[in-house]
């Protein structure tokens, strides 16, 4: 049976690697639809435009070929034939992403992608708008979320072991400011679907998070 998982939900909730391990253990694809949006934004901050500018914005997407290859098991983002993985991780193209991902234009054209690509496979989806936009027949749709405090903290922690040096408080500060530009912007801001479970992994380590979803997907049939 072929299926598709759409995990929605707030940076730093836990999606990627939840996301990760549940198509590992179910032997289909992980689709990391945020890696789009941010070759995307890498792009614009490469030709020097401003964020704001909508209308260089969406020329830049009009030219931008984005693609998604799996090699060993592991999405690779191609930016115009360029392999843009170890790029696209930082904490300036993520302030970024969620301002480019508003453009309609930009939106259409990663959906028609993200879409093309749950057609010819089994899927585990994570990003804003899979449950509520990109698959909205998704066999299982998850809504996962943690208090802005928690998800700033493994951040913190995920950079600290990174070596970068980095501030508790305004790693938190950018959280929500990333959440309110996601949740209000008008075309497909994150929301839950009616349909999708909520899942709040304040409290719960990434083992139960994933054994509750795998849960969920026995009931529909998925596995
Ligand atoms: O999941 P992430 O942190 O890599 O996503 C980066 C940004 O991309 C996020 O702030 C919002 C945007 N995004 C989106 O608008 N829709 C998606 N399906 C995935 C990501």
């Amino acid at each position: 049976m072929s299926y598709s998982i759409a995990i929605d939900g707030p940076a730093g909730a836990g999606k990627s690697t939840i996301a990760r391990r549940l198509a590992q253990r179910m032997g289909c694809i992980y689709v990391d639809t945020g890696a789009m949006y941010r070759a995307m934004a890498l792009y614009t901050l490469r030709s020097g435009i401003a964020a704001e500018d909508a209308q260089a914005v969406c020329a830049k997407c009009r030219e931008a070929d984005i693609e998604i290859r799996y090699e060993n098991g592991e999405q690779i983002v191609y930016l115009n034939g360029e392999n843009v993985n170890g790029l696209i991780r930082t904490e300036a193209v993520g302030n970024r992403t969620s301002r480019v991902a508003v453009y309609p234009q930009v939106r259409r054209k990663m959906v028609e992608l993200q879409q093309k690509i749950a057609k010819n496979s089994s899927v585990v989806m994570d990003g804003r708008d899979i449950g509520t936009c990109v698959l909205p027949d998704a066999t299982v749709k998850i809504y996962l979320t943690a208090s802005s405090a928690v998800r700033a903290k493994r951040r913190y922690e995920e950079l600290m072991q990174k070596g970068e040096s980095c501030d508790l408080a305004s790693i938190e500060a950018d959280i929500i400011q990333r959440d309110r530009q996601d949740m209000s912007r008008e075309t497909s801001p994150l929301r839950q679907a009616e349909d999708a479970v909520l899942v709040d992994s304040s409290d719960q380590n990434i083992e139960e998070v994933t054994e509750t979803i795998i849960a969920l997907c026995r009931q529909k049939g998925c596995i």
